[in-house]
């Protein structure tokens, strides 16, 4: 359906748009629904037989999914049904496990944040699939998607800092660095996507606000990259418990960036912006 005061050409290249991206994001988190049930059953105590058994049934039933989603060129409805249940239910199994968490049922050796965080981002991706959204156009939906993602970067480092040995001071210091940045513009945001709410005719602080996220999810970028790069090579300490994960986490800011980058090459906002300048 066209959106007030688009044409039926962008009306169509929009829904073009929108189909050819669903398959790519859809690919991308079922690869990251596989990782995430890898790393709960990385992470549970091994007396915990019975929960780790269910972690990995869910692994290797994502990992049925990504094979099947990597050779279709559209999702057809039952697929897309089959899907949709699958997040559902890993996203119940990581709430079952979180309360154990918190009733000190189990004590596993992943914190209790790192469940929520990636329940948070099952729960981004099951959004996805029951409302299939058109890529950011707006400034106010591109903000929204940086408060999403600038909570789940700035949790990324906490996690990093965490899982280093405290002797890895300069790394430590350079992950402090970051966070300190990161908690600032996920703080930035959250005001921003508050003031959009008055949907302003242009918010051009805000689109300059995209670009400086971008610029230092770039260099988070690099940093995870590093960092995977370290834990490969067996040139740091740390408890990372395989090199998926600073794969994983690096893969993540890719896609924030790639969401980013997206939404400021389909708005002329910017080029007015920069052309006022
Ligand atoms: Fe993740
Ligand atoms: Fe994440």
């Amino acid at each position: 359906m066209a959106e007030e005061g688009q044409t039926p050409e962008e009306s169509l290249a929009q829904v073009n748009s929108v189909t050819n991206g669903r398959l790519q994001e859809i690919r991308f988190w079922v690869t990251i629904m596989k990782e995430h049930a890898l790393f709960i059953a990385l992470g549970l105590p091994c007396d915990q037989t019975d929960l780790i058994a269910q972690a990995q049934a869910f692994a290797e039933q994502f990992e049925t999914l990504e094979e099947r989603v990597r050779q279709v060129t559209t999702i057809e409805p039952e697929l897309l049904e089959e899907i949709i249940a699958a997040v559902r239910a890993l996203i119940a199994f990581q709430r079952g496990i979180l309360a154990l968490m918190l009733q000190c049922s189990i004590r596993p050796s992943i914190p209790p944040l790192f469940v929520d965080h990636i329940t948070r981002e099952a729960v981004h991706f099951l959004e996805l699939l029951l409302n299939p959204q058109p890529p950011l156009s707006t400034i106010q939906q591109a903000i929204r998607r940086a408060v999403f993602w600038l909570r789940q970067m700035k949790e990324h480092i906490e996690f990093i800092i965490h899982l280093l040995d405290p002797s890895e001071r300069l790394l430590i210091n350079q992950a402090e660095k970051l966070l300190k940045v990161f908690r600032k513009l996920l703080e930035t945001a959250r005001d921003l996507e508050s003031m959009s709410e008055s949907r302003p005719l242009f918010f051009n602080a805000a689109v300059r606000f995209i670009f400086e996220v971008n610029e230092k999810t770039a260099i988070l970028r690099d940093f995870k990259a590093t960092a995977h790069e370290l834990v490969v090579l067996c040139r740091v300490l740390s408890t990372v418990p395989d090199p998926l994960l600073t794969d994983h986490v690096r893969r993540e800011a890719d896609k924030f960036l790639k969401e980013m980058e997206e939404f400021k090459s389909l708005t002329n906002v910017c080029e007015s912006m920069r052309a006022s300048q």
